[in-house]
C-alpha cells in the first residue's frame, strides 16, 4: 500500500475517470448553520470554514460568483492583517499555515473555488481548537491568554 501525504494511493490500474470528477460545484451549500458558511470540498477527504489554518498547504481561492471579504494574519511578532474584498474572477492566495477567513458580506450568494497545494492540507479551526478541545483546556489558562473573565471562557466553551 502506497501512502501519499497520509492518504492511500489507489492502484493505477483501478483508477477511473470518476476518481477525477466532481459534479455540482455550482450548487449553493446550505449556510443555515452556526457559522453561516458552508464549504463544498473537492478533495480526497473533506474540509470546513471561519478563521482557520491549513498547516500543510497554501490555498488559492477564486471567486466565481458574488463577492467575499477575505483575509489572513501573518505570524508573530507582526500579526499583520492582509484583507481584500474579492469580486467575481478575483483570485487570492492564503500562504501556508496562516490563519485566514472568508466572509460573504451578504449582498447575495457567493461562490468560490479553493485549491490547496497538498492533498492532505489539514484544517485547524481556531475557535473549535481553542474552546472546543476534548477535554477542555483549563479555563484559567484561556482566561489569562485571552485576558477575559473565566465566565466568558465558560460561555464560549459551552458553544462547542
Ligand atoms: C452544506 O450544504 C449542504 C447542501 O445543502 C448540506 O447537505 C450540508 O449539511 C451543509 N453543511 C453544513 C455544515 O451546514
Ligand atoms: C438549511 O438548513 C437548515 C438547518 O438545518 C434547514 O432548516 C433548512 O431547511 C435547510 N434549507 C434547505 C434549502 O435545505
Amino acid at each position: 500500500m502506497i501512502l501519499v501525504n497520509g492518504v492511500v494511493c489507489k492502484d493505477a490500474k483501478l483508477v477511473k475517470a470518476d476518481d477525477f470528477l466532481f459534479r455540482g460545484l455550482h450548487v449553493m451549500g446550505n449556510t443555515s448553520n452556526d457559522v453561516g458558511s458552508n464549504v463544498t470540498a473537492v478533495t480526497v477527504a473533506e474540509g470546513i470554514n471561519p478563521p482557520h489554518t491549513h498547516p500543510r498547504a497554501t490555498e488559492v481561492l477564486t471567486v466565481i460568483e458574488g463577492s467575499l471579504l477575505v483575509g489572513f494574519v501573518t505570524s508573530n511578532p507582526d500579526n499583520r492583517l492582509f484583507t481584500k474584498m474579492l469580486e467575481k474572477g478575483d483570485v487570492f492566495v492564503f500562504p501556508q499555515g496562516l490563519i485566514h477567513f472568508q466572509k460573504n458580506l451578504g449582498y447575495g450568494h457567493a461562490l468560490a473555488i479553493a485549491g490547496l497545494s497538498n492533498q492532505n492540507p489539514g484544517v485547524i479551526t481556531i475557535a473549535n481548537v481553542v474552546f472546543g478541545s476534548n477535554p477542555d483546556i483549563a479555563e484559567d489558562i484561556l482566561a489569562k491568554a485571552f485576558q477575559i473573565d473565566i465566565n466568558v471562557v465558560r460561555q464560549i466553551q459551552s458553544k462547542f
